[in-house]
């Protein structure tokens, strides 16, 4: 009950920060994005995606972590069209079958087509799976302890997804050191301070054993905190264990900026995260952000609005998906077989 207060408390906060952060970040529009672009063909949606993901955070709140996860892996392939969505098909293995999308959650698929459902039942099929997915993650933020922050909207939908090699390209592993990350996000106009603070998503969600044994085995990294790798080898015996981790040792649920003490206390759990502290062109930034979340929110904020406008499709490009999962092509293709089946008779198979 304590927790519904709660929730409540803040969908009336939220709702009162839209009215005073509007406008709040400089970063550049692209074209055919829009603050206002559903403001009348489904003006109550950023209510139906709160709402909704209240209800789902409320019985679990570590689903927040796989939604923001699922808007960075959508964007940084083939930008943020919803691609990661679809499903594998007879064209290939799907973007989800790559080696960076197997840890993503399966309820982050469920949640995000469950809200599309929702949306259509009151605004017909006018909203992509590549906005709903940034709400969900705007959201996720926010009712994680984060900042709110106003997105950009009117993003369309893919009518394919990447090739394992192209989503293998542009995911970075966790061994990653920092020259390679600044690299790769610079090739996507990312600065390093967008590298830092987009790193911070970190201090929410969790992380496989495989993800990071490689700095324990054969060799125990000098970069760890000795006390961190004891525990960490206890949690994963074996490199090749399916346990999890906490990414954020300090406050594993909640949205602040604990993630960067962290990195100064080299608690960091992945290479790409400790060496953020290791390399000088972003150990600063690191110690500014973890002796200021202001700014460290500010900075966060500007990062995803920039990510979530990398490569977008607008205007009359792509299409507004019915079901996230499949391309309309292929839904009303299942649909023209479905209904062929049922008028032969056919349909129990199903
Ligand atoms: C900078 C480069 C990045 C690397 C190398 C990286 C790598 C990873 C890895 C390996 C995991 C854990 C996968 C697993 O073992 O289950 C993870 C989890 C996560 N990442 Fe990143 N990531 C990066 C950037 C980002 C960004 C930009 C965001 C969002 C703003 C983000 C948000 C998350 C979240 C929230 C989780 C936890 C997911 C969950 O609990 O399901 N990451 N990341």
């Amino acid at each position: 009950m304590a927790l519904h207060n709660l929730a409540l408390c803040l969908v009336i906060v939220s709702c009162f920060l839209v009215v005073i952060c509007e406008g709040q970040s400089s970063v550049p529009v692209a074209p055919g994005l829009s603050y206002t672009f559903y403001s009348t063909s489904c003006p109550n949606l950023e209510s139906i995606v709160r709402i909704h993901l209240l209800q789902v955070l409320e019985n679990d709140t570590t689903q927040a972590a796989g939604l923001l996860r699922l808007h960075f892996h959508d964007c940084f392939v083939q930008g943020c069209d919803a691609s990661v969505l679809l499903d594998g098909s007879t064209s290939g293995p799907s973007e989800q079958n790559a080696p960076p999308n197997l840890t993503l959650r399966q309820a982050a698929f469920k949640i995000i087509n469950d809200i599309q459902t929702l949306i259509q039942g009151q605004c017909g099929q006018v909203v992509s799976c590549a906005d709903v997915t940034a709400l969900a993650a705007r959201e996720s933020v926010l009712l994680s302890g984060g900042p709110y922050y106003n997105i950009p909207l009117g993003r369309r939908d893919s009518p394919n997804f990447a090739t394992t090699n192209v989503t293998l390209a542009n995911l970075p592993p966790p061994t990653f050191n920092t020259s390679q990350l600044i690299n790769l996000f610079s090739s996507k106009n990312l600065t390093t301070t967008d590298l830092v603070a987009l790193s911070g998503g970190h201090t929410i969600g969790i992380g496989h054993c495989t993800s990071f044994t490689n700095r324990l085995y054969p060799t125990q990294d000098s970069n760890m905190d000795k006390t961190l790798a004891n525990n960490l080898k206890l949690t994963c015996p074996a490199s090749n264990t399916t346990n999890t981790t906490n990414l954020d040792l300090r406050t594993p649920n909640i949205f602040d900026n604990k993630y960067f003490v962290d990195l100064m206390n080299r608690q960091g759990l992945f290479t790409s995260d400790q060496d953020l502290y290791t390399d000088s062109r972003t150990k600063s930034i690191v110690q500014t952000f973890a002796v200021n979340q202001t700014l460290f929110f500010q900075n966060f904020i500007d990062g995803m609005i920039k990510m979530g406008q990398l490569g977008v499709l607008t205007g009359s490009q792509g299409q507004i998906r019915a079901n996230c999962s499949a391309t309309n092509a292929n839904t009303m293709a299942f649909w023209s077989v479905f209904r062929e089946q049922q008028q032969q008779g056919t349909s129990a198979q199903y």
